[in-house]
């Protein structure tokens, strides 16, 4: 069984004052308490910890959590990449406590970006109090999407989807370095889902290590994003592309860079994909807007 969304993300930071700022303040998700003190825990619904800030050395994504069915599931993925020759490393009981999770292991992607498979998160029943955002999208679509970076894509594709069992969704080729004899090259942009969400993973071939390019969170309404533009300019979140609506998933959104130098898009009205669609090139990232402003500092 393939994964079944992106369960959670956890950053670390160097700077925890500023993540308190744009993940309370910015985001508007809700500050829950967690097993480490010096640590920020947001909740956007009833997983109780779906955002993770902790103190670092240097800001770096610390994990993408997916979620897996069940105990079984995770042992048959676990097999899977194993097969690979991938090392995969189980979570401590106190790893797997921080996280409410039940089991979970850890492994990097062929491009070095660290993944957590889990099962059997300890929901939060307390209602969940977002007051800046009328409701996060999330249930089976999960928290939202990441983008990572691989130096090498085509590995990084078969790794997503024969090994993950991620459905690619759709291709943007984006120029690359052009060959000795002049000659343009292009690579591929993959968009790739697991559920209902049009895309739950993006892979952006380009060199170095495998990092975080950003992640998206949706709201319930057209509202949530014009409040967040707002906040953003109230405090002082630079806006590194405007509000635009994408090609592919539909959404409209807008991207500011995160006190982690990555960036986070925050949208609304993503597509929801529920047939079986061929995989399809997109010529443009957007109908409209999305323009740079700002570029990332990673
Ligand atoms: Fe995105």
């Amino acid at each position: 069984m393939p994964v079944r969304s992106l369960g959670y993300v956890r950053i670390g930071t160097e700077d925890i004052d500023a993540w308190r700022q744009f993940g309370g303040g910015f985001l508007g998700m809700m500050e829950d308490k967690g097993d480490n003190p010096t640590s920020l825990y947001y909740r956007m619904d009833d997983h109780p910890s779906r955002l993770v800030i902790s103190v670092a050395a240097e800001n770096k994504v610390e994990a993408i959590g997916l979620q897996v069915f069940g105990k079984e599931e995770l042992a048959e993925l676990v097999a899977a990449v194993e097969q690979t020759g991938t090392k995969v490393t189980p979570l401590d009981a106190a790893e797997c406590r921080d996280r409410r999770v039940t089991e979970a292991v850890r492994f990097d992607d062929p491009a070095g970006n660290p993944l957590e498979l889990f099962w059997g998160v300890a929901l939060s029943h307390t209602e969940v109090q977002t007051p800046t955002v009328s409701s996060f999208v999330t249930g089976e679509q999960g928290m939202g999407h990441v983008v990572v970076t691989a130096p090498d894509g085509p590995a990084a594709y078969a790794f997503y989807t024969e090994v993950l069992g991620f459905r690619p969704r759709n291709t943007l080729r984006l120029p690359g370095p052009p060959a000795a004899d002049g000659t343009p090259q292009f690579e591929t942009l993959w968009f790739l889902g697991c559920n209902a969400r049009h895309h739950t993973v993006g892979i952006l071939p380009m060199p170095g290590p495998g990092r975080l390019v950003h992640f998206m969170v949706e709201g319930g309404m057209l509202d949530d994003v014009g409040r967040a533009w707002d906040r953003a300019e109230k405090l002082k979140v630079p806006v590194m592309q405007t509000l635009g609506r994408h090609t592919n998933d539909k959404m409209v959104s807008f991207y500011v860079i995160s006190p982690g130098g990555f960036a986070v898009e925050f949208g609304y009205d993503g597509l929801r994909v529920t047939g079986d669609e061929p995989v399809y090139e997109i010529t443009e990232g957007a109908f409209w807007g999305h323009k740079f402003i700002n570029f990332p500092t990673l």
